[in-house]
């Protein structure tokens, strides 16, 4: 034991291999129209924490590859994400990404949505480079999912009616579905038996899942600092997340008309936000919400339990404990 938590162990032993994908990002996100290296350049170099391809580079390196297939992909993962990225903040009109202003308040909702489908061309680029159908059906299956995600949120969003499965639909799709096809994907190129590619998807879906559930409790308790992000931001635009969905139902009527108001009307006064909070802790949503990250988790830990132990396990059981204790 090295005693390293979080993703620094991820970090560490994908070191070589994330390096390779960081360059052929650089490489492909190029362009001749300027404002297309420009803009994604900004993104790009905010960093970020690369979970998706390193889950795409270690689940190809646990499962024995010893090729470079994986560099390719986990770019093309990493693009997916980023575009996404891009148009999210224009959807969710955020102003802070990864510690600095999002592309769409420095260049406005226009180019970023175009710059992010450009992305998104790229790759599926590197995919049909890659040559493999059965990772082309993965990676473009868990795009489309996450697109109905998102417009599904959309439908969702300020509708107090929402409950506990229409939030969980939307989340596995807007976000696990990407975890799941990463992980699923090093299976695939290591040319693994399909019972491996699904225990890796199932993986890679309930980490998913438990990551989004913390960043809805972060987006109500984290510091923006460390987030990189605005707080607060869910509840300004009336989205509805499994802490509210919690508090709601177990609110007075009061507390409901309050909860309408706010996300439903967007009528928002001064000290909503903190009488928002309020009720949030007294009704334990925020633990509720953690609580069920921490079960989605066990769910994850599980599928892969079948997999011998080794470093890149440890590793990604240390990434998954991260993701329901992490504060950015
Ligand atoms: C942000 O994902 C979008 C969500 C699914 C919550 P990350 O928190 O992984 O974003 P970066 O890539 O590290 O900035
Ligand atoms: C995640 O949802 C967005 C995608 C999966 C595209 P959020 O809207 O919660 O993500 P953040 O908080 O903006 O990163
Ligand atoms: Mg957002
Ligand atoms: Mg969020």
């Amino acid at each position: 034991m090295t005693g390293e938590t979080g993703l620094t162990p991820l970090h560490r032993l994908m070191a070589d291999d994330l390096e390779q994908v960081n360059a052929t990002i650089v490489q492909r996100m190029q362009s001749d129209v300027p404002l297309i290296p420009q803009l994604a350049g900004h993104i790009v170099a905010a960093g970020g924490k690369r979970l998706r391809p390193l889950l795409t580079l270690a689940t190809a390196r646990m499962c024995g590859h010893t090729g470079s297939r994986h560099i390719g992909l986990a770019a093309s993962v990493e693009f997916i994400h980023t575009a996404t990225l891009l148009h999210d903040d224009v959807v969710d009109e955020s102003q802070l990404r990864r510690g600095l202003d999002t592309a769409n308040s420095l260049w406005g909702n226009q180019a970023s949505v175009l710059v992010g489908d450009f992305l998104f061309s790229r790759a599926f680029q590197l995919m049909v480079a890659d040559g493999s159908l059965d990772v082309l059906r993965i990676l473009s299956d868990a795009s489309a999912v996450i697109a109905e995600g998102e417009v599904n949120q959309l439908l969702t969003a300020n509708d107090t009616e929402t409950d506990e499965g229409d939030y969980l639909d939307v989340i596995t799709a807007k976000t696990a579905a990407l975890f799941a096809a990463a992980a699923r994907v090093g299976a695939v190129v290591a040319e693994r038996p399909r019972a491996e590619e699904k225990a890796l998807e199932r993986f890679g879906r309930g980490l998913g899942i438990a990551f989004q559930l913390v960043d809805d409790v972060l987006d109500y308790s984290a510091e923006a600092e460390k987030l990189g992000k605005r707080v607060g931001d869910d509840f300004r635009e009336g989205k509805i997340t499994l802490p509210v969905v919690h508090a709601f139902a177990r609110g007075d009527e009061r507390e409901r008309a309050f909860w309408r108001r706010c996300l439903e009307e967007l009528d928002q006064r001064e000290g909503d936000m903190a009488h928002a909070m309020e009720l949030l802790h007294r009704h334990g949503a925020l633990d509720a919400g953690i609580a069920r990250a921490e079960s989605y988790a066990r769910d994850a830990r599980e599928a892969i339990s079948g997999f011998a132990d080794g470093p890149i396990k440890d590793a990604l059981l240390e990434a998954l404990r991260f993701s329901t204790a992490r504060a950015y």
